[in-house]
């Protein structure tokens, strides 16, 4: 039997190359070895406030995007999560077994507490309690591992942990899902700040690389990237964390190492080492957009309606087992 994968992408903003990098590439990589169930969350894309036109527009062009970057349908099942009825159940069955301590203490719930000039009272308490919405997208499938960046690391520990109180309390035998993250590219920074994280949500668009920006804009944001005064390209994250997140993106894509992309550029001058990056960059965005702005609404619609009821038959089916573990059935 395969082993089983979960993931999925919040409904909010354009897919990022970080997203690409840290995520989607993984997957499609995978999706002839795994089982893998991978979905659009716009539950969690409802977290903070968004316009409902904007959540449609996004889930419609996510999708677009996964299948345009290679997710194939015969392949890999496809799902937008609200589609899915099960989700917000298992979130409600796992907020029992959870406790407020456990989730104030996320690194991303805090960042946005610290946005918030430490008011919890003005956080939504979606933003609070998503990360249990996450452990329920998992349990509902019963995944043996999860594809994500490393930003979603400390999520997935939380997933463990229900897991086990879900098994051990309610006498159920959930699998423990382990975290798939690629040793290189699992954290792709912003462009001019390469300290943080290149993120969907940045208020500078020039910070990041959209996998539906013009390929030319791509390119200028590259080459007006930050990097330092050294003019000698090698990979050192702290000291150069500029040119090391180029060459991370730079490898990742040509899909050589590290090592070999040093080697290539170790007697170019760093306007020579941006023009590659950009290049690579220009390209791979021209491969996605040329598949998807070819798809239609009916193709999306296809890819949606293929594995369905399989996706429902596996969600019921791990609902039901929470359900009577409870003693509701
Ligand atoms: P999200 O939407 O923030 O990001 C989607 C995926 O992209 C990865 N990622 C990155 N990887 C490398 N470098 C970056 N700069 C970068 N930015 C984002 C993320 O780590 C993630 O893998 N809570 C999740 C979505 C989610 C989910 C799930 C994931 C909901 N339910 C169940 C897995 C399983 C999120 O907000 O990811």
């Amino acid at each position: 039997m395969k082993k089983r994968i979960v993931s999925g992408i919040t409904a909010t903003g354009n897919l990022t190359l970080g997203n690409y990098i840290g995520s989607i590439k993984n997957l499609v990589i995978k999706q002839n070895e795994y089982d893998i169930f991978m979905f659009v969350a716009d539950l969690h894309g409802i977290t903070l406030p968004i316009d409902p036109n904007e959540l449609r527009e996004n889930v419609r062009k996510q999708l677009a995007t996964f299948i345009a970057c290679g997710i194939d349908v015969n392949k890999t099942k496809l799902f937008k999560q609200s589609d899915i009825q099960g989700h917000t159940e298992m979130f409600y069955y796992l907020t029992t077994i959870s406790n407020e301590g456990q989730l104030k203490r996320m690194t991303q719930f805090k960042d946005k507490l610290i946005k918030n000039n430490n008011k919890t009272e003005q956080i939504p308490l979606g933003l609070l309690v998503y990360p249990i919405l996450m452990a329920g997208d998992i349990l509902l499938y019963n995944a043996e591992g999860v594809i994500v960046g490393l930003d979603q690391k400390q999520h997935l520990e939380l997933t463990r942990d229900l897991a086990i109180k879900l098994n051990s309390k309610y006498n159920l035998n959930f699998k423990i899902p382990e975290p798939i993250i690629s040793s290189f590219g699992s954290k792709i920074m912003a462009l001019k700040t390469p300290t943080k994280k290149m993120s969907k949500s940045d208020s500078d668009l020039n910070e990041t690389i959209f996998l539906l920006d013009d390929p030319k804009v791509a390119k200028e944001k590259i080459m007006t990237s930050l990097t330092d005064s050294e003019n000698k390209v090698y990979y050192d994250k702290d000291k150069k964390p500029g040119i090391s997140n180029l060459l991370t993106i730079l490898s990742v894509i040509k899909g050589i190492t590290i090592e070999e992309c040093v080697n290539e550029f170790k007697n170019s001058n760093y306007k020579e080492f941006k023009k590659s990056v950009a290049e690579a960059v220009a390209e791979l965005l021209e491969t996605i957009q040329k598949k998807y702005y070819s798809l239609t609404d009916e193709d999306i619609q296809n890819a949606l309606d293929k594995n369905r009821n399989k996706i429902q038959q596996e969600a019921s089916l791990n609902l039901e087992k929470v359900m009577k573990g409870f003693g509701m059935r």
